[in-house]
């Protein structure tokens, strides 16, 4: 096959309809062809193969600030013309990526390992509210609440502003919607700045009296002589927002969507509370919510062989490494008792998601609590369709009926 038949970047993304319906067969032919290309229409190097992405994403000398990068790639263009410094650790690099995840890792770590009888009482709560439902949603009515009313509770959010709070987290999503509209454009304007001042005034009053919450958390170590802005730390508040809601209820949709199409490995499930963690170990590894990561070359380098030219773009598909046959048996078989293979869903090395523990937690919780609560559950007869959302993976609607 030649480089022009093979799949091009922009057929890797969630926007392409065949891709987004099903992107595992168009990956799987770009690893076994072609697992490092130098992709001409997003102008970056396209990695596919396990151990490719494996040992990138590790590989704490690459760059991961887009301003940084060869400006023609199409996921640097905006970075790289508006010359900002980022603020969210997201797209920070070193000294500055690690003096501010530090101390926020610091807090979070210690408050996620704390919340599992708190998300209980969530996911029990909101299972209560769809107990009398013959049939209910499992992405609107259970995938977007949960997710929100957590962190809500690590950040110490007040009853009273809870309603306003989930409005602003659905709209700072947007930020990670490359192809808003002219009105989710202004969803997330309005958001960003409603967050703005609420975490200024929030920061302010556990300054004055303190709780016991992840705000008052920041504000200590700020006090304690954390070097952080209280820009800084308002701005990676939102990104727990930003990074977290919108995975972990694709974590919850993409798992209970296969679960209900293996009934066999739900019945292991059902039997067997203690395959609870490696099932969702394997939900991440056979559908992860987020579909690539990105780092920049600081220097020239070979990938099996093939040069990268330092600023190059390094796309790594996360998805693809995660079905690789080289590493996985069978690859394409959801299976809650294949042997244990680190997956790849959430990134690795220096940035490797800061979310993992609370993620993995709430995934257990909500799936173990929502198959208890109902043992018939099953898919209703409907058309399954994905969000268009470059590089997450998603349904718009999953229906069940009880
Ligand atoms: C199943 C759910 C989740 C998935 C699949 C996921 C996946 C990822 C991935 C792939 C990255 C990039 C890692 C890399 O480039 O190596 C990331 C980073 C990040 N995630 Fe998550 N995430 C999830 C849940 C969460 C949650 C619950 C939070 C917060 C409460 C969160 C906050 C973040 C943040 C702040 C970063 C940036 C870390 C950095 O750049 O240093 N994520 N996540």
């Amino acid at each position: 096959m030649s480089e022009q038949q093979l799949p091009t970047g922009l057929q890797l993304l969630e926007i392409d309809p065949e891709f987004r319906a099903d992107p595992y067969p168009r990956l799987a032919e770009l690893q076994e062809k072609c697992p490092v290309r130098h992709d001409p229409v997003l102008e970056a190097v396209v990695l596919t193969g396990y151990e490719d992405v494996r040992a990138v994403v590790n590989d704490r000398s690459l760059w991961r600030n887009p301003a940084r990068g060869n400006p023609r790639a199409l996921f640097n263009r905006g970075a790289a013309a508006s010359g900002d410094a980022p603020q969210t650790i997201l797209f920070m690099d070193d000294p500055d990526h690690a003096r501010v995840r530090g101390p926020l890792t610091q807090a979070f770590y210690k408050r996620a390992a704390r919340m599992k009888p708190q998300v209980e009482v969530i996911v029990d709560e909101v299972l209560d509210g769809l107990s009398d439902r013959p049939s209910f949603d499992i992405i609107a009515d259970y995938g977007v609440p949960v997710p929100i009313l957590v962190i809500a509770a690590v950040l110490g959010i007040e009853k009273s502003r809870l309603r306003e709070f989930r409005e602003w987290s659905e709209g700072i999503i947007q930020s990670l919607n490359a192809m808003r509209t002219p009105a989710e454009e202004a969803q997330l304007a309005a958001a960003a700045t409603a967050l703005d001042a609420f975490f200024a005034e929030a920061m302010a009053e556990r300054r004055k009296a303190p709780r016991d919450d992840l705000i008052t958390d920041m504000v200590q170590l700020q006090a304690e002589g954390a070097e952080l802005t209280d820009s800084e730390v308002s701005v990676n508040l939102q990104s727990l927002l930003v990074g977290g809601n919108l995975t972990t209820t694709d974590l919850i949709g993409n798992g209970v969507l296969a679960f209900l199409r293996h009934p066999a490995e739900l019945a292991k499930l059902r039997a067997d509370p203690r395959l609870v963690a490696p099932a969702v170990e394997e939900i991440l590894r056979y559908d992860p919510p987020i579909s690539i990561t990105g780092r920049i070359a600081s220097r020239d380098l070979e990938i099996r062989g093939a040069p990268v030219a330092c600023k190059d773009a390094l796309i790594n598909s996360l998805r693809a490494a995660n079905r690789d046959p080289s590493v996985y048996e069978d690859p394409d078989r959801f299976d809650i008792t294949r042997k244990h293979v680190p997956h790849m869903a959430f990134g690795g090395g220096a940035h490797i998601c800061i979310g993992a523990p609370l993620a993995r937690m709430e995934g257990q919780v909500a799936l173990w609590k929502l198959f208890q609560r109902f043992p018939t559950l099953k898919l209703a007869d409907q058309a399954l369709t994905y969000r268009a959302l470059p590089g997450f993976r998603g349904l718009e609607r999953l229906i069940v009926e009880t």
